[in-house]
């Protein structure tokens, strides 16, 4: 691709320009966007460049795992594994409000990257996979009023006393052309198809208050819903797909006994750049198996919604 051949030089260039000689260390999810800022500016400054993927508690089913084992084989990029659950979900521990939990986990991820940055000598600079989506709505809305919607993880400049400045190469992008950057820096097919996936992770798909119950249950139920959109090869046709743990009980039965047990939300959109986006029609028969496929295998659900709301008026993720 002509276009991103040209970006990719620009911006190999500038972070050059910006980081001189120092260290810049880079917060790594696992994501499209990270991932190629993490590849981008290590063409730029090589082994200046450290990554730190942060496990705060709320990830998916195995990801932590998968993430730093993807990254370790195919790149020789130092990095850190940081398991940092603890401090996160003490933090959010009885804290319901969609935009109070982010606040925690924006606050939470500049501490944890400060703590990195500090003991690497001449670490000056935080790279972050900010996309141009990422800025504006966290800003306004679909040039609506000026309205904060959400309050994204990565935005928002760093507080005063944090000694890092931004890296920020994707500032300018969308999705898709951060997937055709990737291709142009050569990324595995795997990195780059992957279904985007929050920085706050399970946090905002677990609407009001976060328990470790509640999350091992979200996990798991998460794990069949992906297997189920896998198995009938429709991960590809989908922009994102997730399960949500509704914050209620409902009653079932199953076998003889009565179950008083907690409801799950699927969600699946098709969209180009996550601004806008149209749920996903699946058929009646991949809902039904995956319903009882879900409540058979994770204990905790005992009744499943199908989301079938658009963006607007909903959004992508529950909070
Ligand atoms: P919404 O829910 O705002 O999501 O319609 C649009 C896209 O952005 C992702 N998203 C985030 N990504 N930090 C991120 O890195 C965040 O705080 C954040 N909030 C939402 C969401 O998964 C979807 O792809």
């Amino acid at each position: 691709d002509w276009t991103m051949g040209a970006y990719r030089d620009e911006a190999i260039k500038a972070i050059r320009e910006q980081v001189g000689d120092k260290q810049v260390i880079c917060g790594l999810s696992g994501g499209v966007d990270s991932s190629v800022a993490a590849v981008l500016i290590h063409e730029a400054i090589g082994d200046q460049l450290t990554c730190v993927f942060v496990d705060h508690g709320l990830l998916r089913l195995n990801e932590a795992d998968e993430v730093v084992k993807m990254f370790r084989d195919n790149y020789n990029i130092p990095l850190i594994h940081a398991d940092e659950s603890e401090l996160f979900l003490g933090e959010l521990e009885g804290v319901s409000d969609p935009e109070t939990k982010r606040k925690i986990i924006g606050r939470l991820f500049i501490d944890v990257f400060q703590k990195y940055a500090n003991e690497i000598e001449g670490a000056e600079f935080l790279a972050q996979g900010t996309l141009y989506p990422d800025v504006i709505e966290s800003v306004s809305f679909s040039g609506g009023p000026s309205v904060t919607i959400k309050s994204h993880h990565n935005v928002g400049g760093l507080p005063e006393k944090m000694g890092l400045k931004l890296v920020e190469p994707l500032r300018e992008l969308f999705k898709d052309e951060v997937r055709a950057l990737g291709r142009e820096l050569g990324l595995p097919a795997s990195f780059i198809g992957r279904h985007p996936f929050p920085g706050p992770g399970l946090a905002i798909r677990c609407p009001g208050e976060i328990t470790r119950e509640k999350l091992e249950i979200l996990r798991k139920a998460d794990a069949v819903y992906i297997d189920q959109i896998r198995k009938h090869g429709l991960y590809d046709e989908i922009w994102q797909a997730f399960a949500a743990i509704l914050p209620m009980r409902t009653v079932g039965v199953m076998g003889d006994g009565r179950t008083y047990d907690f409801a799950l939300g699927l969600r699946a959109v098709t969209s180009v750049d996550g601004m806008t986006a149209d749920y996903y029609p699946f058929t009646h028969e991949f809902l039904g198996e995956t319903s009882t496929r879900i409540i058979n295998e994770v204990p905790g659900i005992n009744r499943v919604f199908y989301d079938c709301t658009s963006k607007p008026p909903g959004t992508i993720e529950l909070e």
